[in-house]
């Protein structure tokens, strides 16, 4: 039998008594590990046209964390860490992929001091992902948290803990700038499958990120209620000042920033100078200010989404909440609909 599989417009979460009276009684963060707590739990994505050096630093600023992307020489990976560490209290993350010079970069990002190494590959349940993490196990221990990704099922998360991530990143398909599902039938609905995901928990616990499809605040709220303990973003994030890529004028002085999946064929042919595997796409987003407001905003959401659920901390939160399926109708409904 096909299974159905849900997604954030198909679910509307149910509001209970609440007794908090505001805002700043609500914890929103959570621990990445022991020793890594996010005050706010939004990772930036290691994509060119959302996470270098600056962004980096904001999203650490502002309580999140951002990874730096992995697109670029050794040398300038380097100096992003630098540039966002200027001093040690930042939490930065790094990328990394499976092949070629992935075990040399990751030496240089630890001696640079990145906090988190992200192993970063489209679909992470693979034998090279294996093959990765037992490396990086083997040369760093525990001495750095390695987040691992991106899987869509219980039995991916499983494996990749047993090869040593310590946080995983959930989601195949489902980002705005994705072509994966059209070009290759593969995927599953992001909430399904953070959701399915979340079921290794017992197995398994260990923090898992919500990537991709993340459209806006309510989105962040849902996916934590469902399962994820983290939520990472690229379009929320896309068109700040913050990240990477100039800006743009159209004819009547609008500004914009590019913002691109890293399979398209821009991002390729700049960073590598042949397409492969086409599976994502490029577009222009009006430049939007900084990111400290952005998040500032995400966060104020995020506060008012607990307190609706009646929920002090994310722990209570899951314990709290029931959602409802909603039709296409209902989905009508829940948007704005004054002005057509
Ligand atoms: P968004 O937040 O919906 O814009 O999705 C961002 C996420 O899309 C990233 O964190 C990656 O997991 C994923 N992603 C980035 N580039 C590509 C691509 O070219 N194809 C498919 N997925 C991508």
């Amino acid at each position: 039998m096909i299974q159905k599989a849900l997604t954030f417009d198909d679910i509307l979460l149910v509001p209970q008594y609440s007794n908090i009276k505001s805002r700043g009684e609500i914890d929103i963060g959570n621990n990445l590990d022991a020793n890594l707590q996010l005050s706010l739990p939004i990772i930036a994505s290691p994509m060119d046209t959302v996470c270098e050096g600056s962004m980096a630093n904001h999203m650490s600023r502002n309580g999140g964390l951002g990874i730096i992307h992995r697109y670029n020489t050794i040398d300038e990976q380097v100096q992003h860490v630098a540039s966002a560490k200027d001093n040690t209290n930042q939490t930065v993350g790094a990328a990394v992929g499976v092949t070629d010079d992935f075990e040399e970069r990751a030496c240089a990002l630890k001696d640079a001091g990145v906090d988190v190494i992200c192993v970063d590959i489209a679909h992470g349940h693979h034998i090279l992902m294996k093959r990765a993490l037992v490396i990086l196990k083997d040369m760093f221990g525990d001495s750095i948290h390695i987040m691992a990704g991106n899987v869509a099922t219980k039995e991916g998360v499983c494996d990749l803990v047993r090869w040593g991530a310590d946080s995983i990143r959930v989601g195949i398909g489902g980002g705005s700038i994705c072509s994966t599902r059209i070009q290759t039938g593969h995927g599953v609905p992001n909430l399904a499958a953070i959701m399915e995901c979340a079921q290794a928990e017992l197995e398994h616990p260990v923090p898992l990120i919500a990537d991709g499809g993340i459209k806006n605040p309510g989105d962040i709220v849902k996916a934590l209620a469902l399962g994820a303990d983290f939520v990472m973003v690229g379009s929320l994030l896309a068109g700040t000042i913050e990240t990477p890529g100039d800006i743009i004028y159209s004819s009547d002085n609008s500004k914009y920033k590019t913002y691109r999946g890293m399979a398209s064929k821009d991002a390729q042919m700049n960073w590598r100078g042949r397409v492969s595997s086409l599976e994502g796409v490029s577009t222009f987003v009006p430049l939007r200010g900084s990111v400290a407001d952005i998040l500032q905003g995400l966060d104020r959401s995020i506060r008012s989404g607990f307190s609706y659920s009646g929920a002090h901390n994310i722990q209570e939160f899951r314990e709290k909440v029931k959602f409802v399926m909603q039709t296409s109708a209902g989905l009508t409904e829940s948007r704005t609909h004054i002005i057509k």
